[in-house]
């Protein structure tokens, strides 16, 4: 596995391989590796010729009060993982390398970044966005993988890639889990022992949603009231940020949960905040 920290060796890398006739595919990741981040790569090995993943710990989406500092830095430990799963280049360049020269420039998905978590974190997705093209530009892949663990997060992604016709194709993965339900995440690692017990609450709240719409179709005002009685009697640890009914598409909240819906949420624990989210489709149609 080569390991990569130059924009213009990276870029001869994928100008070679697709040169070669080879497909390439590109998981981006900001680093402390988990199973969540492999199964990305695991995709894009089942899919590509060549895998790239990048690892960079990228400022512009953390704002000023957020966990930068303290954001696990895992490089060694992120490196073997990569390469026991057979990645063919990590590209890991420094600070100064992407955000090196004066940029004036930001890519901004509006409305789509401005909800869910978009109206706690105000910056973040600005920060994703314009980090994720400056990639897409150093790393022309065919294929790149997002997780829908980070939901709105692919659906921005998507947009960006549709609004600026970026010639890369966006694949999203399913969430992985803990055997109890908790979304793998590198913030886990903040957690107490009492507070990771609850965390897995999240995932209990958003399962018995899902069963609540599937089974009688309620107003989604119900099924947000009903996960905010759940998370207040068995997560009493957590703070609720947002939960929301939101359109799989253009993430409006939606008030009737006939049609395709993402059942959303943040919870704060202590100063960790999570994110979960599950999808629940239109019941199928009668003939
Ligand atoms: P990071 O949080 O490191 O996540 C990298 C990728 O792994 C994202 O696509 C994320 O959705 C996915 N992922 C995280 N946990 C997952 C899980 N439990 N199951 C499946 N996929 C999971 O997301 C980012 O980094 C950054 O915003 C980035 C896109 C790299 C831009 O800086």
């Amino acid at each position: 596995m080569k390991i990569i920290t130059d924009i213009a060796e990276m870029r001869r890398f994928v100008a070679q391989a697709k040169a070669a006739g080879k497909t390439v595919g590109l998981v981006a990741t900001l680093g402390g590796m988990h199973e969540g981040h492999l199964s990305l790569i695991d995709a894009a090995r089942a899919d590509c010729d060549v895998v790239v993943v990048s690892i960079f710990l990228n400022p512009t989406q953390f704002g000023p009060s957020e966990d930068l500092a303290a954001y696990p830095r895992t490089p060694e430990a992120d490196h073997a993982a990569c390469d026991s799963r057979g990645v063919d280049v990590v590209f890991a360049p420094s600070v100064k390398t992407i955000y090196g020269g004066d940029s004036l420039t930001e890519i901004r998905v509006r409305k789509l970044s401005e909800t869910l978590c978009g109206r706690s974190r105000p910056i973040h997705f600005t920060g994703v966005c314009t980090v994720v093209a400056k990639l897409f530009n150093i790393i022309p892949a065919h294929k790149a993988y997002f997780g829908a663990k980070d939901y709105q997060q692919s659906v921005v992604i998507r947009r960006m890639v549709a609004d600026l016709n970026a010639p890369i194709e966006i694949v999203v993965c399913p969430t992985v889990r803990e055997g109890d339900g908790l979304a793998l995440s590198t913030r886990n690692k903040y957690l107490s022992a009492d507070e990771r017990g609850q965390a897995a609450e999240l995932y209990g709240a958003l399962s018995m949603a899902a069963e609540m719409i599937r089974s009688s179709r309620p107003p989604a005002a119900d099924v947000i009231a009903a996960i905010g009685r759940h998370l207040a009697e068995r997560a009493p640890l957590g703070e609720i940020d947002y939960v929301q009914t939101v359109d799989p598409d253009d993430l409006t909240d939606v008030q009737d949960t006939d049609g395709p819906l993402v059942i959303a949420l943040a919870v704060r624990f202590g100063g960790t905040r999570l994110i979960d989210n599950m999808r629940v489709d239109a019941p199928a149609q009668a003939n």
